[in-house]
Parts: C-alpha cells; sequence; structure tokens
C-alpha cells in the first residue's frame, strides 16, 4: 500500500510525515515525531494512556488512525507546559498532591484533567471523577489524583 503524506499542528507546531495509511495515530506521535509523553497501555481504548486532544476534542490516540488526524490540531502533554519550560499548575498540582506513582498513567490524566479544567473551573469531586472516568491507574492512586485536579482547580484560579 502506498504512504501517504500528512501534515497536523502538534503543540502549536507544524509537521508533516509519510505514512502508511493503516498507521496509528499513538505511533505516529511517538515514532515520527518524538512525543513519547503519550503512552500505550491497552492498545484497545480502554485505559487512557493514549489521550490526546484532537481540535480540543479528548481521543484515546490509539484508536485513532493517523490519516484522521490530517489537517488537524493536537494537543499532547508535552504541549501544556509553560513556554518557559515551566511546569503547568496541573503538573505542580500532581505532584504535590502525591498523585505521580509509577507515572504511567500520568500524562492521560494530567490531559484529561487539563480538558475539564478548561471548561469548567470549579469542578465538582463528581465532575473529576467523571472527567478521568476513562483513564486507569494501575497504581489506583485515584483519592491523591483527585485531590491534585482540586489543587490545580484552586492554582488556576490564582
Ligand atoms: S493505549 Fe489507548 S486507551 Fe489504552
Ligand atoms: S501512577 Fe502508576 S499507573 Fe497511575
Amino acid at each position: 500500500m502506498d504512504k501517504i503524506k500528512i501534515t497536523m499542528i502538534v503543540n502549536k507546531q507544524s509537521v508533516e510525515a509519510e505514512i502508511e495509511p493503516y498507521a496509528r495515530l499513538l505511533d505516529v506521535l511517538r515514532d515520527d515525531f518524538g512525543f513519547t509523553g503519550v503512552k500505550e497501555g491497552c492498545s484497545i481504548g480502554e485505559c487512557g494512556a493514549c489521550t490526546v486532544l484532537m481540535n480540543g476534542k479528548k481521543v484515546n490516540s490509539c484508536m485513532v488512525l493517523a490519516a484522521q488526524a490530517d489537517g488537524c490540531e493536537i494537543v499532547t502533554i508535552e504541549g501544556i507546559e509553560g513556554p518557559d519550560g515551566k511546569l503547568h499548575p496541573i503538573q505542580e498540582a500532581f505532584v504535590e498532591a502525591g498523585a505521580v506513582q509509577c507515572g504511567f498513567c500520568t500524562p492521560g490524566m494530567v490531559i484529561s484533567s487539563y480538558k475539564l479544567l478548561s471548561e469548567n473551573q470549579d469542578p465538582s469531586e463528581d465532575d473529576i471523577k467523571e472527567a478521568i472516568s476513562g483513564n486507569l491507574c494501575r497504581c489506583t492512586g485515584y483519592k491523591q489524583i483527585v485531590d491534585a485536579v482540586k489543587l490545580a482547580a484552586e492554582k488556576m484560579k490564582k
């Protein structure tokens, strides 16, 4: 099968690649563009480790063909730090609340939290649980993760 050329905006930078038509967005982000913060857990859309934003919508990048993302704007965990390389307040909150254990789920959790807090600056505990319901933590640190999102919401209000 012939390769196809795609272009997308990843973390505000224009990138292009020649890919197999069946390539997954997850693999292209990691292997072609080097955004290895996007993690692969289950590969079947269950764990949320591969969560990114595609045109502002949360997607599991293991379930999206890269060709579907042609022309789209993608945000990965690498894209939410401040321009000076400082941690985003959500990332700071995850560290301060002890919400990072092995860290494998963290990029997806942070992206889901980022999406929530961009739409709801004062989320209830139920809102937070709903927002991260597609993200599994194999270390089961859910309490600290919910605490971290609450703390992030406080930080982002200041
Ligand atoms: S690796 Fe994509 S949802 Fe688990
Ligand atoms: S911190 Fe280990 S999977 Fe969540």
